[in-house]
């Protein structure tokens, strides 16, 4: 049986990931976290864009109220990444002694995640952590890994549940992943 496809600004994507996994999933991840975090001063930080859909999913599963605050790298555009830490919006909440989460929706070559951990650890919180829906093995090219990680997917550009391709894509509920024609 073929996969269902969707078209994109004029490209072709096709299913990796069911909604019904994705959700399946993130409550897994969420139990889980629920456990780590019980008692613990915790400052949720979800990284946007791509984050939004996840985090939105993710907390309100979760057992636990803790503070969340979205933050943005405004470098970022296209599929390649990195950025200056000067860039980093939305870091207004005191960190300090605080067990911090970073929620990604997708860590690639993990560039992203590894400044910003070394930013965060600036401010001295009692740990770091990272929670993200999707992980590239083959594409990390920094020693970081995520704490917490969905699926581990092959190093192909995917869109859906948050993930876009040029701003558009992102409202999809299953995800999909760019079929490369040939
Ligand atoms: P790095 O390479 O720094 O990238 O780990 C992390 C950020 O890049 C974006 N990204 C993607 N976005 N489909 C997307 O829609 C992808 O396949 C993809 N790979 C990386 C994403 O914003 C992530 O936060
Ligand atoms: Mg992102």
């Amino acid at each position: 049986m073929s996969k269902k496809r969707i078209r994109i600004e004029g490209r072709e994507f096709e299913v990796l990931l069911s909604s019904r996994r994705i959700s399946r999933r993130v409550r897994e991840i969420s139990a889980t976290l629920s456990e780590e975090y019980k008692g613990k001063d915790t400052l949720i930080l979800p990284v946007l864009n791509g984050s939004f859909i996840f985090a939105a999913d993710l907390i309100r599963d979760m057992d636990i109220d803790t503070e969340i605050s979205f933050i943005k790298i405004a470098s970022y555009r296209g599929t390649t990444s990195g950025f200056d830490p000067a860039e980093l919006i939305g870091l207004g909440t005191d960190i300090r002694n605080r067990h911090v989460l970073i929620l990604e929706d997708i860590i690639d070559t993990g560039t992203t995640l590894s400044k910003l951990i070394g930013k965060i650890l600036e401010y001295q919180p009692a740990s770091v952590r990272t929670a993200c829906l999707l992980f590239k093995p083959e594409a990390n090219i920094t020693n970081i890994k995520p704490d917490f990680a969905g699926f581990e997917i092959p190093n192909d550009f995917v869109i859906g549940y948050g993930l876009d391709y040029n701003g558009y894509g992102r409202k999809y509920k299953d995800i999909y992943v760019l079929v490369t024609e040939g």
